[in-house]
């Protein structure tokens, strides 16, 4: 890494960084009230997130995977604040999220900072480099003297390996992999502790991916950074994690360190994921697509909500919901009657 970084302490590996307990969003989509009372229309809830518990440690990775809608972008924005939690809760660093919003709050949320997937987007197009990554410098009132805003800005643009001069120019004049490094930079103006990176290169061409996912590793380590990675593309999630979750409608169905979860899935729907990608751990397994569809989150079915799908399924499955439980290893959860009674 360059020269300009400043020395880091090594990291505390270990120490509590997050830790949400039974974290649950529902969405009331239900019609207007007006509709609803003349139609006779009950209330709708989406239950986006139900029930979901994970802690991560100190620079570690723990990434989220799982089909389109299981849930994961919901989670993101809960850990960042952006959504109120219909139930459960979330603690940083021992603190309740929602003592963020109170004055004593403002240094804990400093520390946590989410990098979104698409650069295009969430750059202002009409404001220089250097003005977008001291955004947050100036918004959290970090540092107030002109020189020391440009010097820090100059540090950013180093660590995300962009040269001095692009301070200067707007974000259209640069690639999709550049403009991802331009929001790591401003990500990591306020020296922040904790990044959740929701499909941070589902929108870059397969080499740029490898670099920002080989810089994002570097600066992990650089800066003692934790990360919370969600992606549906399980060859980055092989790359970047060292913890894996698995959600499937809203829960999660399995969590356990990276090579376990590749190398020996518990779950029915873990196994028919990685069974549809290529052989990442070369066991010579068989592949087959993933098969059938994600049923309708309005309508999920009873007792375990992949049952529909799943090759194990038997009457408990269809009545009764599965425990998020620890396996007696204690590094694997799994919620499946047919893991838990010993069948699969
Ligand atoms: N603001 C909202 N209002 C109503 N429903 C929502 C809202 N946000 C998300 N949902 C629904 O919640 C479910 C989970 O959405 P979410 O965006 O968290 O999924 P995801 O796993 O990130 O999917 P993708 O891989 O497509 O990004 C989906 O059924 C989605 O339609
Ligand atoms: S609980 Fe039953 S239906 Fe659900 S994944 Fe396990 S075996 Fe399949
Ligand atoms: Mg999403």
């Amino acid at each position: 890494m360059s020269a300009v970084l400043k020395p880091v302490p090594a990291p505390a590996r270990g120490e509590l960084i997050v830790k949400a307990s039974d974290l649950a969003k529902h969405f009331d989509v239900s019609p207007p009230w007006l509709n609803r009372v003349l139609e006779r229309k009950p209330r709708v809830i989406l239950r986006a997130v139900d029930g979901v518990s994970f802690e991560i440690r100190r620079g570690e990775t723990l990434s989220l995977v799982g089909e389109s809608g299981c849930g994961k972008s919901t989670v993101a924005r809960l850990l960042v604040g952006l959504y109120r939690p219909t139930r459960g809760r979330i603690e940083f660093f021992g603190r309740e999220l929602h003592e963020m919003n109170t004055a004593s709050g403002r240094e804990l949320r400093q520390k946590l900072q989410m990098i979104f997937q698409d650069p295009y987007a969430s750059l202002n197009p009409r404001w220089r480099v250097a003005d977008i990554i001291a955004e947050p410098l100036r918004a959290h009132a970090l540092l107030q003297d002109r020189h020391a805003i440009e010097s820090r800005v100059d540090e950013l643009l180093a660590q995300v390996r962009l040269a001095a001069a692009d301070r200067d120019k707007y974000p259209h004049q640069f690639s999709g992999g550049q403009r991802q490094r331009i929001s790591i930079a401003r990500a990591l103006a306020t020296h922040p502790e904790f990044l959740v990176c929701d499909e941070p290169t589902s929108a870059l061409d397969v080499s740029v991916q490898a670099q920002v996912l080989n810089l994002m590793k570097d600066l992990q380590r650089d800066l003692g950074l934790t990360y919370l990675f969600i992606s549906h593309n399980l060859a980055v999630v092989h790359h970047i994690s060292d913890r894996v979750g698995v959600m499937y409608l809203g829960k999660l169905v399995e969590l356990a360190p990276k090579r376990t979860i590749f190398l020996s899935p518990r779950h029915p729907y873990t196994r028919m994921l990685l069974d549809a990608i290529p052989d990442l751990e070369m066991t010579g397994r068989a592949r087959t697509p993933v098969a059938g569809e994600v049923p309708n989150p309005l309508n999920p079915p009873s007792g375990c909500a992949f049952h529909p799908r799943c090759p194990h399924a038997n009457d408990r499955c269809r009545r009764e919901v599965p425990q998020f439980r620890a396996l007696p290893s204690g590094a694997v959860h799994v919620a499946c009657h047919a893991v838990e009674e010993g069948r699969i």
